[in-house]
């Protein structure tokens, strides 16, 4: 009985992380919606910019990819992708920055 009602918490347990996780996802890119990143970015693939997924493989492993990729959104970047370049973006809030840049880079 024990045995069932553990099994059941843990169960429990690990649909409560996976909902909290699933959340954190879409919070994160409906903030990517709403300063509009997504009209020249897309998670998987090329738009006007560089495919999020790119982005966190481009920086995997590197130290101070979270202070470089901030740099790029909130003083804008050119030459480091292709030609176009992407416009500053001075409105963000160093938490919402913070997040943006954490969840890119977090992207597999
Ligand atoms: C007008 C189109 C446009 C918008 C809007 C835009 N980007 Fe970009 N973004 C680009 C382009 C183009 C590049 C590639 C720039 C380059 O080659 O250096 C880029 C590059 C990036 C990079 C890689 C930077 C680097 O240092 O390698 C990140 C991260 C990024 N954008 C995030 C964002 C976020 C977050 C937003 C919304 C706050 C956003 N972008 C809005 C066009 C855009």
């Amino acid at each position: 009985m024990n045995r069932v009602r553990n099994l059941c918490l843990y169960t429990a347990q690990v649909l409560a992380v996976l909902a909290a996780f699933h959340a954190t996802a879409h919070a994160n890119e409906a903030l990517a919606r709403k300063n509009a990143c997504l009209g020249c970015h897309s998670v998987a693939s090329k738009l006007v910019g560089p495919a999020y997924k790119d982005v966190a493989a481009k920086y995997a492993g590197q130290s101070d990819a979270l202070e470089q990729v901030q740099t790029s959104i909130r003083m804008g970047s050119a030459g480091k992708w292709g030609e176009a370049p992407m416009p500053p973006h001075p409105q963000l809030s160093a938490a919402d920055l913070k997040k943006l840049a954490s969840w890119i880079l977090g992207l597999k």
